[in-house]
């Protein structure tokens, strides 16, 4: 086989090789005993890690050259051919991988894969766990639009709840009947749920208004419905804004007609959301409720403790708002953890008493993390210090649509060396450019535009961060960063 015809082959295999690949290379290349001056493997393998990823490369990768085609020339006949055939067959066993530039890979069984999705108009997130369990974690869509916040994702021709219906299909395409096993609505505001105006549209039925979460889930069957309000929606005084009506008419009329399962969020438990499709299969994969409504799991088998003090021994004034009742979780696959505390605060407003600090029993709780989802998007009221230096994650999602998010001091925080050391990275779903003007320093965000898919490998071990385009629905990948490994 000549060189030419060598890397003929590779160009066909590029697109599929993965690391199982790579490494069943480099065992193959070990079993023939191919010497380093025939076959140089150590540079064959990193190159061949920057073929796939160019733009991924923050650590070196890629910066050898690959000269290895001349090395399976020179190769024997028998060796070559084992070499090749044995190359193949990983390359087809390893999942797809994230390139700059190509539309996203599939999700594949083993695979947890986070989707924080970009619209605009507030916070959702799509969970596909490894055996395809799937979770939506709110479907906001704020009303209001000001020049405080960024412009619609991919644009104004659909409303949030439609994109997002629409993001979900397409990132569940490998299910023949998409559906959301659960969603959790961690908090009532509107841009975790969905606002309700004169314009907003009626679902068939008339029940409710057709606005983020029930836009989405009138459009993909949810098996089971969590928040912090049901069956009463009335700690600390009954929820009712139209908005939150809105939404419990949704669930009031999907659980009647549906057969959709609502429950309260209950911190301590883990075993409101698990694996439906193979549990077996995934034994190390944990949804542990942390927080909600002031209570907050201990870390200590299902226990919790109240944060909040008895409401009336409280003025009124200082009484706990709908952030501070913020749901909270820590997802965990092998040694991967993942945390989201919605839009708890950590640091009170002046003159608030110290138990307006939900971050840091929260914090406590949860331990460190590989990755983490900012609270309250970043604002001036969260990521205190202790959070910070306890969660202490390799990467931080921000989940941003407005200028006040996130402030300068949350960004020196997240940055401090002193708070927790070594490297981190911050990826925001669309920061605002008047932030990027008011915030020295902000150009260090690893990325500040586009869905950030957090992408963890088969057993927790590894994981990437891969931003998808967010203008238009192509689901090109813009850039991909690790791997890192889960510590
Ligand atoms: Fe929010
Ligand atoms: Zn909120």
């Amino acid at each position: 086989m000549t060189p030419g015809a060598a890397q003929a082959i590779w160009k066909g295999l590029r697109p599929c090789v993965g690391t199982l690949a790579i490494s069943s290379l480099a065992m193959v290349c070990e079993r023939l005993a191919v010497s380093v001056s025939s076959m140089d493997t150590d540079s064959l393998t990193v190159r061949l890690v920057g073929m796939r990823a160019p733009a991924a490369s923050s650590r070196g990768q890629g910066t050898k050259t690959w000269h290895s085609l001349d090395g399976i020339a020179r190769l024997s006949g028998m060796k070559r051919l084992a070499l090749l055939v044995l190359v193949a067959a990983a390359a087809l066993a390893a999942p797809a991988q994230d390139v700059a530039g190509r539309e996203m890979a599939p999700w594949q069984p083993g695979m947890l894969d986070i989707h924080q999705i970009s619209s605009g108009r507030g916070n959702a997130a799509l969970y596909i766990f490894p055996d395809g369990t799937t979770m939506l974690v709110d479907a906001g869509e704020q009303a209001q639009k000001t020049p405080r916040h960024t412009p619609d994702r991919p644009d104004g021709t659909r409303p949030a709840g439609d994109w997002i219906t629409r993001y979900i299909r397409h990132a569940l395409g490998h299910d023949p009947q998409p559906a959301l096993d659960y969603a959790l609505l961690t908090h009532f505001h509107s841009d975790h749920m969905g606002d309700v105006s004169d314009k907003t549209p009626a679902a068939p039925s008339g029940a409710y208004k057709l606005t983020g979460l029930a836009w989405v889930g009138e459009n993909l069957r949810i098996g089971k419905m969590l928040d912090r309000g049901w069956p009463d929606y009335n700690f600390p005084t009954p929820i009712e804004d139209a908005a939150t009506k809105n939404y419990r008419a949704f669930v009031k009329w999907q659980t009647e007609n549906r057969g959709m399962k609502v429950e309260r969020f209950t911190p301590g438990r883990n075993d409101q959301v698990v694996l439906l499709r193979d549990p077996k299969k995934y034994a190390d994969f944990e949804l542990r409720a942390v927080g909600a409504n002031g209570e907050i799991w201990t870390g200590v088998g299902a226990t919790t403790r109240r944060h909040f003090p008895p409401l009336d021994t409280v003025p009124r004034a200082d009484w706990p708002t709908e952030n501070h009742c913020s749901t909270s979780f820590r997802l965990s696959y092998g040694r991967f953890d993942y945390f989201n505390g919605a839009d708890i605060p950590g640091i009170p407003s002046e003159g608030f008493p110290s138990w307006h600090d939900v971050e840091t029993p929260v914090a406590r709780a949860v331990g460190p993390v590989e990755a983490a989802i900012l609270d309250h998007h970043g604002y001036i009221d969260s990521q205190n210090e202790f959070l910070v230096a306890t969660l202490r994650p390799r990467v931080w999602v921000l989940s941003v649509w407005d200028s006040g998010h996130p402030t300068a001091r949350v960004w020196s925080r997240l940055q401090s060396q002193r708070i927790y050391p070594g490297p981190r990275e911050v990826f925001a779903t669309d920061l605002h450019p008047g932030t990027r003007v008011v915030i020295s320093g902000i150009e260090k965000l690893a990325s500040d535009r586009g869905h950030i898919v957090l992408r963890v490998s088969p057993g927790g071990g590894e994981y990437r961060v891969v931003i998808v385009d967010d203008s238009s629905e192509s689901h090109r990948v813009t850039k991909v960063f690790g791997p890192y490994q889960s510590r």
